[in-house]
Parts: C-alpha cells; sequence; structure tokens
C-alpha cells in the first residue's frame, strides 16, 4: 500500500500537477482534497496543454481512477466543461468519481466574492474570484449545499429558497448587488445535477478498499503551504488546508495511512494575488524570470510575482507538511539568469530568526540572507536525464538546497513535459 501527497511548499504553481501526471503512471488513484477552481494544473504531454481546474491531474491515464473528495468545493459548471472538454478531444482518460460530502458552489458565492473584494478596495486579497471562500465560508457557518443534495430536487429546491432570502439581503443591502433568482439557480443546478449524477458517489468507502487492498493513492494538493488557511500568510490565503494534514480531514484518511509526502517547488519563487513575499524581485530579475518561466496564472492569467528561492520557506513547509521527498521545478528556467541567488534565513532587526513570523508586520520587517551562486546559461539543460550529466554549478544549487532543507530530493524538472524530469 502506499498513499502519497502532494503537496505545493510555496505559494501554488509549483509544477503540483505535472508530478501528479508523472506519479499516477504507477499510481492506481488520485484524489484531490482540498481547494476548488482556483487551482490551475498544468500538463504538457505529447506537446499538449492541458489544464486542470478541479478534475484530477491523473485523469489523462486510462485504466485509472480519478476522485474529487469531501474537501473540495465544486463549480459544477466548471467541472462539467472540464468533463465534456477532455471528452471533445478524445483523450483516453480515467474513471472519475465525486465526493457526495463536497460542498457546491452557488452563484451567491461567486457573486458575494466579487462584491466582498470590491468592497475591501486597498485591503484586498486578490482572490482569484471564483466563490471558494464564500463556499467555505458557509460550510463551517453550516449553511452549504452538498453535491449529494443536488440529487434530490425537492431537498435542494428547500435548501435554495432557505439560503437565499439572507444571501439575497446581503447582496442588496450590505453590497448593493443584483439579487439572485431563486427558480433560475434551481433549474440550472438541477441540470448539472443531471449531467453529474453518474459519478457521484460516496468516495470514502473506494479510497478505503483501495487502501486496504494495497492500492497505490495518490493525494493531489491543490493551492500551497503558504496559502494553508492555517499556516499560510493569513489573511493573504485560501480558505482550505492544502497542507498534507488537509488530506485526513479533506479525503477522510488517518495519518498513520499517509506512507509518503512529496513537497513541489520551484527553483526560484512566484506568487499569484497579493500579500508578503520576503525575496520578491519587482525589477528586471523578476521579469526575466517570469518570461522566461512563463509565469502566467492557470486560472486567472494574472502576472505571477517572482523572485528568488526562499528557503526558510521550503524549512517550514517541510515540517509543517512532514516532507519526506522534495520535487524541483523549473531549474532550466532559473539557470537561464546571469547569476542565481539563495535565501536561505532571515533577519529580524540585524539577527537571524529560526522561526517563520505569523505576523505580517515582523514578516515584512524580516531581510533575506542570500547566498549566491553561478548560473549555468552556456547550457540548454532541457533535455538532460541523469544527475550526474547536469552542470556543475547547477548540481551544486541542488545539493545545497537539499542540505539547508534536510528533506531528500527526489524529482527535478527541467522542462514542463511529462518526460522533463530527473529522477534521483
Ligand atoms: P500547479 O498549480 O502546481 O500544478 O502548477 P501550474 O501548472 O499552475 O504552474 C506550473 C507551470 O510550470 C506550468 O506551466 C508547467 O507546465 C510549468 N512547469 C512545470 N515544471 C516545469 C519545469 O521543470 N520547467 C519548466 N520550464 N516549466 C515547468
Ligand atoms: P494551484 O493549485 C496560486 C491564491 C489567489 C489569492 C489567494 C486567495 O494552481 O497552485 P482564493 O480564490 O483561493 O480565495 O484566493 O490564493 N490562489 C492561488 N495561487 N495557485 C493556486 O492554485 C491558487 N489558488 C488560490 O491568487 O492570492
Ligand atoms: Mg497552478
Amino acid at each position: 500500500m502506499a498513499a502519497i501527497v502532494v503537496v505545493g511548499t510555496q505559494w501554488g504553481d509549483e509544477g503540483k500537477g505535472k508530478y501528479i501526471d508523472i506519479l499516477s503512471g504507477d499510481a492506481d488513484y488520485v484524489v484531490r482534497y482540498s481547494g476548488g477552481n482556483n487551482a490551475g494544473h498544468t500538463i504538457v504531454y505529447e506537446g499538449i496543454k492541458h489544464a486542470f481546474h478541479l478534475i484530477p491531474s491523473g485523469m489523462l491515464r486510462k485504466g485509472k481512477t480519478c476522485i474529487i473528495a469531501n474537501g473540495v468545493v465544486i463549480d459544477p459548471l466548471i467541472l462539467i466543461t472540464e468533463i465534456e472538454r477532455l471528452k471533445q478531444q478524445e483523450i483516453e482518460t480515467a474513471e472519475l468519481l465525486i465526493s457526495d460530502r463536497a460542498h457546491v458552489i452557488m452563484p451567491w458565492h461567486i457573486e458575494l466574492d466579487n462584491l466582498q473584494e470590491k468592497m475591501r478596495g486597498k485591503e484586498a486579497l486578490g482572490t482569484t474570484k471564483r466563490g471558494i471562500g464564500p463556499a467555505y465560508a458557509d460550510k463551517a457557518e453550516r449553511s452549504g449545499i452538498r453535491m449529494g443534495d443536488l440529487l434530490d430536487a425537492d431537498y435542494f429546491r428547500e435548501k435554495v429558497y432557505g439560503i437565499i432570502k439572507i444571501k439575497n439581503a446581503i447582496i442588496e443591502k450590505v453590497y448593493g448587488g443584483t439579487p439572485i433568482d431563486p427558480e433560475k439557480t434551481i433549474n440550472e443546478y438541477l441540470g448539472y445535477a443531471e449531467k453529474l449524477k453518474p459519478y457521484i458517489t460516496d468516495v470514502n468507502s473506494v479510497i478505503h478498499r483501495a487502501l486496504e487492498e494495497s492500492k497505490t493513492v495518490l493525494f493531489e494538493g491543490a493551492q500551497a503551504t503558504f496559502l494553508d488557511l492555517d499556516f499560510g500568510t493569513y489573511p493573504y490565503v485560501t480558505s482550505s488546508n492544502p497542507i498534507s494534514g488537509g488530506v485526513c480531514v479533506g479525503a477522510g484518511v488517518g495519518p498513520k495511512m499517509i506512507t509518503e509526502v512529496l513537497g513541489v517547488m520551484k527553483a526560484y519563487t512566484s506568487r499569484v494575488g497579493l500579500g508578503p513575499f520576503i525575496t520578491e524581485q519587482n525589477n528586471e530579475i523578476g521579469d526575466k524570470i517570469r518570461e522566461l518561466g512563463h509565469e502566467y496564472g492557470t486560472t486567472t492569467g494574472r502576472p505571477r510575482r517572482c523572485g528568488w528561492l526562499d528557503l526558510v520557506m521550503v524549512k517550514y513547509a517541510a515540517r509543517i507538511n512532514g516532507l519526506t521527498g522534495l520535487c524541483i521545478n523549473h531549474l532550466d528556467t532559473i539557470g537561464k539568469l546571469d547569476s542565481i541567488k539563495l535565501c536561505v534565513n532571515y533577519k529580524l532587526n540585524g539577527k537571524i530568526i529560526d522561526y517563520y513570523p505569523s505576523s505580517l508586520k515582523e514578516l515584512s520587517a524580516c531581510e533575506p540572507v542570500y547566498e549566491e551562486f553561478e548560473s549555468w546559461k552556456d547550457y540548454d539543460i532541457s533535455r538532460i536525464r541523469r544527475f550526474e550529466m547536469l552542470p556543475v554549478p547547477a548540481r551544486e544549487y541542488i545539493r545545497r538546497i537539499e542540505e539547508i532543507t534536510r528533506v531528500p530530493i527526489k524529482y527535478i524538472g527541467v522542462g514542463p513535459g511529462r518526460d522533463q524530469t530527473i529522477t534521483m
């Protein structure tokens, strides 16, 4: 039995989708356990780019089972669009199952996400405006609707009428927005339910049966450690728990069942959305990383903020997630710069600190302590598949990351393709 968790160690977009796609070759099940269509996971297979927002990134593997578990919030229209797009492409795909316990993103969640961001003004969080925060808030407030509820038309209708009067009062009276039509919503969502019905089931039994039968189950993280509601740079975070602990709640798996936790990171750092970023290069270096690494959001198309690799973050992620291995992407990208900086510590008031500050004020006052590395810009490493074949400065950079984080490096990405990976 293997239950392998793949998590982001930074602010998302580390290339989790790529590793899920690669590792799913040897897995039986792939399970998304948190987040929603705020995620954008890119897979490049046979030269074609596939972006998944809700569907697990193991979907391009026939004979596997992909599961959207209870911890995910689902926008049914987005899910149907993704399913139909795959069908049109006539690609052989895995089987898909959706948890009856997963919460549904309703039109008022999307509306409120937009209205709240607008009203926050300068204090906006830079959300993806997909209704994620309001959907998770309603789940906690116990006014959410679950996928299973969509299958009982009378119950669903009753729920919508019960909830919408409160939501519309907030939309109109607090934000001055346009109220949502209950009948239109009910009809739309019952239409979605008809399409999704064949996939909706009690997925927890499926996951447990798989583990009992010693199958290999991959748990696909969305977002990342520093977007985690509890451990990220609050309030500039998402509203779920993307960390490895999120698997226990988001898929109903006991902690002792997890056998491996792989942390995905880039050889630099990127962030989309607002919030502190200690090693950010808001200058020509950041611009160069963005252009070389094609750092534009998969979900919103926003340019990603770019900067040097921050190992204080990765060390913290190693602890919070209990990482057993690291996957480093974009070694090809960072090597194209003239030289490279690596943040190994933070200094606060002139002193090195050994923790990741929870206070944003304190965090913003931290100064990065850098080590400088030679780049390998004269080498195209995108075709290299063995560590020993990498140029010396690239190996030195990787070894230093391993030394500081004290987490063994398992994979190195030298390009976006499924095969552009070095296995250690
Ligand atoms: P995710 O959200 O963590 O799955 O990551 P995204 O798909 O949003 O962003 C990662 C981007 O980097 C995608 O465009 C990938 O195709 C690309 N990518 C992943 N690994 C590598 C790599 O090693 N080198 C290069 N050049 N691109 C990569
Ligand atoms: P993947 O899975 C990068 C960011 C948003 C915003 C914050 C809150 O592709 O790594 P939300 O809409 O979740 O309420 O927005 O979180 N964010 C992501 N950034 N990658 C993601 O997912 C993200 N999902 C959310 O930009 O700053
Ligand atoms: Mg992404």
